[in-house]
């Protein structure tokens, strides 16, 4: 199936750390990795691996950093056509302490790079695809992309991660809505089940990512399911576990599974990447 995604890669210099250190304290990196990242780029690497055939709408900064994403991108076959390039700026970057004694990522995150505009993805031939999945960011722009797929006819999933103004306007576009915890706790939920029967619009098929409980599903009839998380023996890195979990979910449906069975296809994608570095060997069966 023909997939595309529209959002940000980012070049992500990760410290691996024994444990979280205190402010003003130094400490020891373990092993440091410069790795291509960005939410939209994760979840299509893992869409390839699962046999999908990719494209990448987004901005590349003619600099050298952006030598890793585009390596990355061309050897898991991401299409990079509908990209634009952009001479100046810089590739994003996130500077990432990753703590060995608990799995957490902490991220501080630095950019200076235009956003990908819709008057570039109206040059896209979207009716040539079989799912447009974008990053909520870019809001003011967002909903005209989002209009663009529908009138393409063709099947749309809105990531919602952070809290973005005006992003609330734009939940009745997509097909489906994947939120994360970090937002239903922005807006005042505690449970992802409440924050999807009470802040998700009805009648769009919704999932919630709630780290190491799970993710929950609201479906387009309105009922609420929960999948436990695939915890692996060892916590190794859970940076994109989010980014996979919605590759998974965007994988099953694109099948033909339910709405349910992508909410613990998605939960397993995950749970398998929590146990590893990095988004490599996410194909093949699921256990
Ligand atoms: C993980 C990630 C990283 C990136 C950051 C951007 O979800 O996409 O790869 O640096 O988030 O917010």
């Amino acid at each position: 199936m023909r997939i595309l995604a529209v959002g940000i890669a980012t070049l992500d210099i990760i410290n691996r750390v024994s444990h979280y250190p205190q402010e003003d304290q130094e400490v020891r990196a373990l092993d440091q990795r410069r790795v291509r990242g960005g939410n939209a780029c994760n979840t299509l690497v893992v869409l390839s691996q699962r046999g999908h055939d990719c494209g990448w709408a987004g901005v590349l900064a003619d600099e050298p950093d952006s030598q890793p994403i585009l390596d990355d991108l061309r050897a898991h076959h991401v299409d990079l056509t509908p990209c634009i390039h952009h001479a100046g700026g810089k590739v994003p970057t996130s500077y990432v302490i990753l703590s060995t004694d608990t799995g957490s990522r902490t991220i501080v995150h630095h950019r200076d790079l235009p956003e990908y505009p819709a008057a570039a993805l109206a040059r896209v031939d979207l009716g040539s695809y079989d799912w447009v999945h974008f990053e909520g960011r870019n809001v003011e722009q967002l909903g005209a992309m989002l209009q663009q797929a529908r009138a393409a006819g063709v099947r749309c999933s809105l990531e919602v991660e952070k809290p973005r103004p005006g992003i609330e306007d734009l939940f009745g576009l997509p097909d489906l809505l994947l939120f994360s915890r970090i937002y239903a706790r922005h807006r005042g939920f505690g449970r992802a089940d409440e924050f999807l029967a009470e802040a998700a619009p009805a009648g769009v098929e919704a999932y919630c990512a709630w780290g190491e409980e799970g993710a929950w599903l609201r479906d387009a009839d309105g009922d609420v399911r929960h999948c436990p998380a695939f915890a692996p023996p060892r916590i190794i890195d859970t940076l994109g576990a989010g980014d996979v979990f919605n590759a998974g979910v965007i994988d099953a449906r694109l099948r033909g599974h339910d709405a349910g069975q992508a909410l613990s296809h998605g939960c397993r994608l995950a749970g398998r990447k929590c146990g590893q570095q990095g988004f490599a060997g996410l194909d093949g069966e699921l256990k």
